[in-house]
Protein backbone atom coordinates (compact mmCIF):
# COMPACT_ATOMS: atom_id res chain seq x y z
CA UNK A 1 0.00 0.00 0.00
CA UNK A 2 2.73 2.35 0.88
CA UNK A 3 4.37 1.99 -2.43
CA UNK A 4 1.49 2.46 -3.71
CA UNK A 5 1.26 5.72 -2.11
CA UNK A 6 4.38 6.76 -2.95
CA UNK A 7 3.63 6.01 -6.37
CA UNK A 8 0.55 8.26 -6.84
CA UNK A 9 2.54 11.15 -5.06
CA UNK A 10 5.29 10.83 -7.80
CA UNK A 11 2.50 10.32 -10.44
CA UNK A 12 0.47 13.70 -9.19
CA UNK A 13 3.97 15.34 -9.14
CA UNK A 14 4.83 14.64 -12.68
CA UNK A 15 1.76 16.12 -13.93
CA UNK A 16 2.21 19.34 -12.10
CA UNK A 17 5.55 19.38 -13.93
CA UNK A 18 4.71 18.64 -17.54
CA UNK A 19 4.59 21.91 -19.78
CA UNK A 20 2.46 22.36 -21.77
CA UNK A 21 2.54 25.06 -24.69
CA UNK A 22 1.08 24.13 -27.57
CA UNK A 23 -1.39 21.23 -28.86
CA UNK A 24 1.63 18.53 -29.62
CA UNK A 25 3.10 18.76 -25.89
CA UNK A 26 -0.66 18.40 -24.86
CA UNK A 27 -1.25 15.69 -27.06
CA UNK A 28 1.96 14.12 -25.04
CA UNK A 29 0.41 14.78 -21.71
CA UNK A 30 -2.59 12.75 -22.67
CA UNK A 31 -0.69 9.51 -24.02
CA UNK A 32 1.79 9.92 -21.07
CA UNK A 33 -1.02 10.21 -18.51
CA UNK A 34 -4.27 9.33 -19.65
CA UNK A 35 -3.44 6.84 -22.75
CA UNK A 36 -4.12 3.38 -22.94
CA UNK A 37 -0.53 2.44 -22.36
CA UNK A 38 -0.34 5.50 -20.26
CA UNK A 39 1.27 5.40 -16.67
CA UNK A 40 -2.51 5.92 -14.91
CA UNK A 41 -3.06 2.49 -16.61
CA UNK A 42 -0.39 1.18 -14.97
CA UNK A 43 -1.32 2.47 -11.67
CA UNK A 44 -4.72 0.96 -11.92
CA UNK A 45 -2.41 -2.36 -12.80
CA UNK A 46 -0.87 -2.11 -8.81
CA UNK A 47 -4.45 -2.52 -7.50
CA UNK A 48 -3.57 -6.35 -7.73
CA UNK A 49 -1.14 -6.36 -5.66
CA UNK A 50 -2.90 -4.59 -3.27
CA UNK A 51 -3.57 -6.82 -0.10
CA UNK A 52 -7.88 -7.40 0.09
CA UNK A 53 -8.45 -5.13 3.01
CA UNK A 54 -6.72 -1.99 1.70
CA UNK A 55 -8.42 -2.64 -1.44
CA UNK A 56 -11.57 -0.17 -0.95
CA UNK A 57 -8.74 2.46 0.30
CA UNK A 58 -6.59 2.32 -2.40
CA UNK A 59 -9.77 2.07 -5.02
CA UNK A 60 -10.65 5.72 -3.67
CA UNK A 61 -6.94 7.12 -4.15
CA UNK A 62 -6.65 5.79 -7.45
CA UNK A 63 -9.77 7.23 -8.40
CA UNK A 64 -9.53 10.42 -6.73
CA UNK A 65 -5.81 10.22 -8.75
CA UNK A 66 -7.63 9.56 -12.48
CA UNK A 67 -9.97 12.83 -11.48
CA UNK A 68 -6.97 15.15 -10.83
CA UNK A 69 -5.25 13.82 -14.06
CA UNK A 70 -8.24 14.23 -15.94
CA UNK A 71 -8.95 17.73 -14.55
CA UNK A 72 -5.49 19.26 -15.05
CA UNK A 73 -5.90 17.71 -18.87
CA UNK A 74 -9.17 20.44 -18.83
CA UNK A 75 -7.33 23.00 -17.64
CA UNK A 76 -4.49 22.32 -19.99
CA UNK A 77 -6.57 22.23 -22.96
CA UNK A 78 -9.23 25.00 -21.96
CA UNK A 79 -5.57 27.63 -21.42
CA UNK A 80 -4.95 26.54 -24.84
CA UNK A 81 -7.95 27.06 -26.74
CA UNK A 82 -8.09 30.53 -25.31
CA UNK A 83 -5.06 31.94 -26.46
CA UNK A 84 -4.61 29.46 -29.33
CA UNK A 85 -7.70 28.62 -31.15
CA UNK A 86 -8.65 30.77 -34.01
CA UNK A 87 -12.07 30.11 -32.75
CA UNK A 88 -14.60 28.00 -35.20
CA UNK A 89 -13.88 26.80 -39.14
CA UNK A 90 -13.61 29.75 -41.84
CA UNK A 91 -16.67 29.86 -43.33
CA UNK A 92 -15.75 30.79 -47.24
CA UNK A 93 -19.73 31.61 -47.73
CA UNK A 94 -19.85 34.34 -45.37
CA UNK A 95 -20.19 38.02 -46.70
CA UNK A 96 -17.21 39.81 -46.42
CA UNK A 97 -16.90 42.19 -43.78
CA UNK A 98 -17.55 45.41 -45.19
CA UNK A 99 -14.30 48.22 -45.20
CA UNK A 100 -14.87 51.74 -44.24
CA UNK A 101 -13.77 53.84 -47.04
CA UNK A 102 -12.59 57.50 -46.36
CA UNK A 103 -13.89 60.77 -47.80
CA UNK A 104 -12.17 63.47 -48.41
CA UNK A 105 -11.97 66.58 -46.22
CA UNK A 106 -14.60 69.39 -47.61
CA UNK A 107 -11.81 72.14 -47.41
CA UNK A 108 -9.65 69.41 -50.04
CA UNK A 109 -13.16 68.59 -51.62
CA UNK A 110 -13.31 72.83 -52.14
CA UNK A 111 -9.83 73.17 -53.05
CA UNK A 112 -9.73 70.38 -55.88
CA UNK A 113 -12.46 72.15 -57.40
CA UNK A 114 -11.12 75.73 -57.30
CA UNK A 115 -8.06 73.96 -59.15
CA UNK A 116 -10.29 72.24 -61.61
CA UNK A 117 -11.91 75.41 -62.43
CA UNK A 118 -8.94 77.29 -62.95
CA UNK A 119 -6.94 74.94 -64.46
CA UNK A 120 -9.56 75.20 -67.36
CA UNK A 121 -8.50 78.90 -67.76
CA UNK A 122 -5.05 77.38 -68.13
CA UNK A 123 -3.93 77.85 -64.18
CA UNK A 124 -0.73 75.69 -62.88
CA UNK A 125 -0.69 74.75 -59.30
CA UNK A 126 2.23 76.47 -57.16
CA UNK A 127 3.55 75.33 -54.19
CA UNK A 128 5.51 76.96 -51.40
CA UNK A 129 7.00 76.43 -48.45
CA UNK A 130 4.83 76.91 -44.72
CA UNK A 131 7.81 78.10 -43.21
CA UNK A 132 9.07 81.80 -44.69
CA UNK A 133 11.66 84.34 -44.55
CA UNK A 134 10.88 87.31 -44.05
CA UNK A 135 11.43 88.79 -47.91
CA UNK A 136 9.09 86.42 -49.28
CA UNK A 137 6.22 86.66 -47.56
CA UNK A 138 6.14 90.88 -46.39
CA UNK A 139 9.00 92.91 -48.28
CA UNK A 140 9.00 91.51 -51.42
CA UNK A 141 5.13 92.05 -51.54
CA UNK A 142 5.65 95.84 -51.10
CA UNK A 143 5.90 95.59 -47.16
CA UNK A 144 8.84 96.84 -46.26
CA UNK A 145 9.55 96.97 -42.14
CA UNK A 146 7.67 99.27 -40.02
CA UNK A 147 5.09 99.38 -42.98
CA UNK A 148 1.27 99.54 -40.88
CA UNK A 149 -0.04 97.62 -43.30
CA UNK A 150 2.39 93.96 -41.51
CA UNK A 151 -0.20 95.02 -38.53
CA UNK A 152 -3.41 93.45 -40.66
CA UNK A 153 -1.66 89.86 -40.42
CA UNK A 154 -0.49 88.48 -36.71
CA UNK A 155 2.54 86.92 -37.44
CA UNK A 156 3.82 83.73 -36.12
CA UNK A 157 7.58 83.90 -36.01
CA UNK A 158 9.79 81.27 -35.98
CA UNK A 159 11.95 81.02 -32.86
CA UNK A 160 14.84 82.56 -32.41
CA UNK A 161 15.33 84.63 -35.37
CA UNK A 162 12.92 87.34 -36.51
CA UNK A 163 13.77 86.89 -39.84
CA UNK A 164 11.60 83.44 -40.05
CA UNK A 165 8.02 83.16 -39.57
CA UNK A 166 5.02 80.60 -40.62
CA UNK A 167 3.83 82.40 -44.04
CA UNK A 168 0.18 84.24 -43.46
CA UNK A 169 -0.78 84.31 -47.00
CA UNK A 170 0.26 82.63 -49.94
CA UNK A 171 1.28 85.52 -51.55
CA UNK A 172 4.17 84.55 -51.25
CA UNK A 173 4.67 81.56 -53.46
CA UNK A 174 3.92 84.49 -56.30
CA UNK A 175 7.19 85.63 -55.30
CA UNK A 176 9.00 82.60 -55.65
CA UNK A 177 7.16 82.16 -59.04
CA UNK A 178 7.98 85.26 -60.44
CA UNK A 179 11.61 85.22 -59.61
CA UNK A 180 12.13 81.67 -60.84
CA UNK A 181 9.57 81.15 -64.12
CA UNK A 182 9.79 82.39 -67.30
CA UNK A 183 6.83 84.65 -68.25
CA UNK A 184 3.58 84.53 -69.20
CA UNK A 185 2.92 82.91 -65.78
CA UNK A 186 -0.46 81.68 -64.66
CA UNK A 187 -0.92 79.97 -61.61
CA UNK A 188 -3.28 79.20 -58.69
CA UNK A 189 -0.85 78.64 -55.34
CA UNK A 190 -3.36 76.61 -52.99
CA UNK A 191 -1.85 76.36 -49.67
CA UNK A 192 -2.26 76.74 -45.76
CA UNK A 193 -1.80 79.54 -43.75
CA UNK A 194 -0.91 80.70 -40.87
CA UNK A 195 -2.14 83.69 -37.84
CA UNK A 196 -1.76 84.63 -34.49
CA UNK A 197 -5.64 84.50 -34.00
CA UNK A 198 -8.01 83.71 -30.98
CA UNK A 199 -9.24 81.04 -32.31
CA UNK A 200 -13.18 81.40 -32.56
CA UNK A 201 -15.88 80.34 -34.88
CA UNK A 202 -14.94 82.92 -37.82
CA UNK A 203 -11.18 83.36 -36.74
CA UNK A 204 -8.09 80.23 -36.57
CA UNK A 205 -4.37 80.24 -36.13
CA UNK A 206 -4.19 77.93 -39.43
CA UNK A 207 -6.43 78.15 -42.38
CA UNK A 208 -5.94 77.76 -46.15
CA UNK A 209 -5.67 80.11 -49.22
CA UNK A 210 -5.40 80.21 -52.93
CA UNK A 211 -3.71 82.52 -54.54
CA UNK A 212 -3.63 82.97 -58.15
CA UNK A 213 -1.04 85.17 -60.41
CA UNK A 214 -1.35 85.86 -64.14
CA UNK A 215 1.74 87.86 -65.28
CA UNK A 216 1.84 88.60 -69.61
CA UNK A 217 1.87 91.75 -71.34
CA UNK A 218 -1.15 93.40 -71.98
CA UNK A 219 -3.16 91.84 -69.08
CA UNK A 220 -5.75 94.32 -67.87
CA UNK A 221 -7.92 94.49 -64.94
CA UNK A 222 -11.09 93.35 -67.57
CA UNK A 223 -8.88 90.12 -67.59
CA UNK A 224 -9.34 89.91 -63.86
CA UNK A 225 -12.70 90.47 -63.96
CA UNK A 226 -13.79 88.25 -66.49
CA UNK A 227 -11.64 85.70 -64.59
CA UNK A 228 -13.50 85.97 -61.47
CA UNK A 229 -16.66 85.77 -62.74
CA UNK A 230 -16.17 82.27 -64.56
CA UNK A 231 -14.58 81.49 -61.09
CA UNK A 232 -18.17 82.59 -59.28
CA UNK A 233 -20.74 80.94 -62.45
CA UNK A 234 -18.69 77.61 -61.99
CA UNK A 235 -18.36 77.23 -58.00
CA UNK A 236 -21.67 78.84 -57.06
CA UNK A 237 -23.90 78.71 -60.27
CA UNK A 238 -25.09 81.48 -62.93
CA UNK A 239 -27.61 83.46 -61.01
CA UNK A 240 -24.80 84.59 -58.13
CA UNK A 241 -24.19 88.10 -58.43
CA UNK A 242 -20.85 89.63 -58.04
CA UNK A 243 -19.82 93.07 -57.03
CA UNK A 244 -16.16 94.75 -56.73
CA UNK A 245 -15.33 97.05 -53.82
CA UNK A 246 -12.13 99.71 -54.48
CA UNK A 247 -9.40 98.37 -51.19
CA UNK A 248 -6.12 98.64 -50.34
CA UNK A 249 -3.39 95.69 -50.50
CA UNK A 250 0.13 97.55 -50.69
CA UNK A 251 0.65 94.57 -53.33
CA UNK A 252 -1.62 95.32 -55.97
CA UNK A 253 -2.37 98.74 -57.34
CA UNK A 254 -5.57 99.19 -57.77
CA UNK A 255 -6.78 97.03 -55.39
CA UNK A 256 -10.33 95.92 -54.77
CA UNK A 257 -12.20 92.83 -52.76
CA UNK A 258 -14.67 90.85 -54.30
CA UNK A 259 -18.39 89.77 -52.89
CA UNK A 260 -20.74 87.43 -53.83
CA UNK A 261 -24.46 87.90 -53.31
CA UNK A 262 -25.53 86.00 -49.98
CA UNK A 263 -26.39 82.64 -50.84
CA UNK A 264 -28.51 81.43 -47.58
CA UNK A 265 -30.68 84.64 -47.87
CA UNK A 266 -30.50 85.24 -51.56
CA UNK A 267 -29.31 88.79 -51.28
CA UNK A 268 -32.72 90.11 -48.57
CA UNK A 269 -30.53 90.24 -45.98
CA UNK A 270 -29.51 87.31 -42.68
CA UNK A 271 -27.02 87.06 -40.31
CA UNK A 272 -24.25 85.57 -42.35
CA UNK A 273 -24.14 88.59 -44.69
CA UNK A 274 -24.81 90.82 -41.58
CA UNK A 275 -28.34 92.10 -43.18
CA UNK A 276 -26.31 93.50 -46.09
CA UNK A 277 -27.19 90.96 -48.71
CA UNK A 278 -23.54 90.67 -49.45
CA UNK A 279 -20.09 88.57 -48.97
CA UNK A 280 -16.55 89.00 -49.01
CA UNK A 281 -15.07 86.06 -50.59
CA UNK A 282 -11.62 87.63 -51.90
CA UNK A 283 -8.96 90.09 -52.26
CA UNK A 284 -7.37 91.29 -55.81
CA UNK A 285 -5.93 93.45 -57.94
CA UNK A 286 -3.32 94.64 -60.09
CA UNK A 287 -0.01 93.19 -59.40
CA UNK A 288 1.84 96.98 -58.16
CA UNK A 289 5.46 97.52 -60.38
CA UNK A 290 7.11 97.66 -57.13
CA UNK A 291 6.60 93.59 -56.89
CA UNK A 292 7.47 92.98 -60.76
CA UNK A 293 10.72 94.92 -59.79
CA UNK A 294 11.58 92.80 -57.05
CA UNK A 295 11.14 89.64 -59.04
CA UNK A 296 12.98 91.15 -61.57
CA UNK A 297 10.34 91.35 -64.27
CA UNK A 298 10.29 94.57 -66.44
CA UNK A 299 7.18 96.54 -65.25
CA UNK A 300 7.41 98.83 -68.10
CA UNK A 301 6.78 95.44 -70.40
CA UNK A 302 4.86 93.24 -67.97
CA UNK A 303 1.57 93.88 -66.53
CA UNK A 304 -0.75 91.08 -64.00
CA UNK A 305 -2.88 90.81 -61.90
CA UNK A 306 -3.28 88.52 -58.50
CA UNK A 307 -6.05 87.41 -56.52
CA UNK A 308 -6.45 85.09 -52.96
CA UNK A 309 -8.96 83.97 -51.50
CA UNK A 310 -10.06 81.61 -48.36
CA UNK A 311 -10.47 78.49 -48.85
CA UNK A 312 -12.77 77.72 -45.52
CA UNK A 313 -14.77 80.77 -46.57
CA UNK A 314 -15.94 79.30 -49.74
CA UNK A 315 -16.67 76.23 -48.52
CA UNK A 316 -18.49 77.47 -45.43
CA UNK A 317 -20.76 79.61 -48.20
CA UNK A 318 -21.24 76.28 -50.38
CA UNK A 319 -21.64 73.76 -47.61
CA UNK A 320 -23.44 76.64 -45.16
CA UNK A 321 -21.37 75.74 -42.57
CA UNK A 322 -21.50 78.40 -39.81
CA UNK A 323 -18.29 77.63 -37.44
CA UNK A 324 -14.80 77.27 -38.89
CA UNK A 325 -13.60 75.47 -35.91
CA UNK A 326 -15.31 72.06 -37.09
CA UNK A 327 -12.89 71.64 -40.17
CA UNK A 328 -9.88 70.76 -37.53
CA UNK A 329 -11.83 68.96 -34.94
CA UNK A 330 -11.67 66.35 -36.87
CA UNK A 331 -15.34 64.84 -35.72
CA UNK A 332 -16.21 62.18 -37.81
CA UNK A 333 -20.56 62.85 -37.80
CA UNK A 334 -19.30 65.96 -39.51
CA UNK A 335 -16.68 64.75 -41.74
CA UNK A 336 -18.81 61.77 -42.94
CA UNK A 337 -21.37 64.41 -44.41
CA UNK A 338 -19.45 64.97 -47.17
CA UNK A 339 -17.44 61.73 -48.99
CA UNK A 340 -19.37 61.95 -52.04
CA UNK A 341 -19.94 65.82 -52.04
CA UNK A 342 -19.20 68.30 -54.91
N1 LIG B 1 -2.76 88.11 -49.34
C1 LIG B 1 -4.06 88.69 -49.03
C2 LIG B 1 -4.51 88.21 -47.64
O1 LIG B 1 -3.99 87.25 -47.16
C3 LIG B 1 -5.07 88.25 -50.02
C4 LIG B 1 -4.82 88.88 -51.36
C5 LIG B 1 -5.37 90.11 -51.65
C6 LIG B 1 -4.01 88.26 -52.29
C7 LIG B 1 -5.18 90.71 -52.85
C8 LIG B 1 -3.77 88.88 -53.51
C9 LIG B 1 -4.37 90.13 -53.78
O2 LIG B 1 -3.02 88.34 -54.46
O3 LIG B 1 -4.17 90.69 -54.98
O4 LIG B 1 -5.35 88.80 -47.07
Amino acid sequence: MDVLINQIEAFKQEINAFNVTDKTSLEEFRIKFLGTKGLLKSLMGEMKNVPVEQKKEAGQLLNECKQFAEARFEELSSGLSDHQDNGPALDLTLPGTPMNVGGRHPISLIQNKIISIFARLGFAVAEGPEMEDDWHNFSALNLPEDHPARDMQDTFYLHKSPDWLLRTHTSSVQIREMQNKQLPLRIICPGRVYRNETISARAHCFFHQVEGLYIAEDVSFADLKQTLYFFVKEMFGEDVKVRFRPSYFPFTEPSAEMDISCLICGGGGCSVCKRTGWVEILGCGMVHPAVLDNCGIDSSKYTGFAFGMGIERITMLKYQIKDLRLFSENDLRFLRQFSDAV
